[in-house]
């Protein structure tokens, strides 16, 4: 890896060629105590998944990719490193030279269109935090043709923005250097200033959705904003407030 600053992140980096999951096999290493920071990417992902029980498409040509995390946070915590490393995305593409926004609660989009999300796991009890895998997917080097057709609409890639290829290795540097960067905020409880990266980055406040809970449940309003929970806030078409913690969101014109 190119021009890698960080002290913690990326430490140890396991590269594959072609794994079923990153994020499955950063659980399996975190349960058998691999340090916090250890870094697994893969050229290919063939049993990808998404979240909320999605597949995720990862042909060769895309940073796929797991960090494992040992925060000493409450729980409730959790929702904020996933906002984190939506920002540290965003910022990692901007210095690229094509502007990011974030969808919450942390699609990276590149004009309205997908270009890269994040799946954590966590291992957990009541009060402590063992073990959180972040996966990040970016689809860097990839040409629309080269997802199924069905994902086509609504996805870009760096190589459909950009006129030159980005050099992968040099990417995964800049974002680890960001991840790194934000990751120190959140240890230090400086959570006002990710919430503000966030905002400043975000696709979503100020927006009318539609929101299909996980669970099933539609919330349709206003984004208000995010708590500092990271959970998001809809004003309702009868005034009153709702937090949302999980769901799919949908702009609606
Ligand atoms: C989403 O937007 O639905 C989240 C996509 C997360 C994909 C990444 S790629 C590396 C890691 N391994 C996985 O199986 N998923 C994540």
């Amino acid at each position: 890896t190119k021009n890698l600053e960080t002290e913690v992140m990326g430490k140890e980096i396991l590269c594959f060629r072609k794994v079923f999951s990153t994020n499955s096999i950063a659980k399996f290493l975190a349960n058998h105590s691999a340090e916090e920071g250890t870094v697994l990417i893969s050229e290919i992902q063939t049993k990808a998944k998404g979240r909320l029980g999605k597949k995720w498409e990862s042909p060769e040509g895309g940073v796929w990719m797991s960090l494992i995390l040992r925060p000493k946070v409450p729980p409730a915590k959790i929702g904020l490193i996933t906002l984190a490393t939506g920002v540290a995305i965003a910022k990692s593409i901007k210095s690229l030279g094509v502007d990011a926004k974030i969808k919450w609660p942390n699609d990276v989009l590149i004009h309205g269109d997908k270009i890269s999300g994040v799946l954590t796991e966590v291992n957990a009890t009541f009060n402590d935090i063992d073990w959180v895998v972040v996966g990040v997917g970016i689809d860097s080097n990839l040409k629309l043709e080269d997802f199924s057709e069905d994902i086509r609409i609504g996805t870009t890639t760096l190589t459909e923005e950009l006129p030159t290829k980005v050099d992968e290795n040099e990417l995964i540097s800049i974002f680890l250097n960001e991840f790194e960067k934000i990751y120190n905020l959140y240890k230090d409880g400086k959570t006002e200033t990710i919430l503000k990266d966030w905002r400043d980055l975000s696709d979503t406040i100020g927006k009318y959705v539609n929101i299909t809970q996980t669970g099933g449940k539609v919330t349709q309003g206003y984004v208000v904003g995010i708590n500092n929970e990271g959970n998001l806030i809809i004003e309702r078409q009868d005034g009153t407030l709702e937090k949302i913690i999980s769901g799919e969101l949908r702009t609606v014109e």
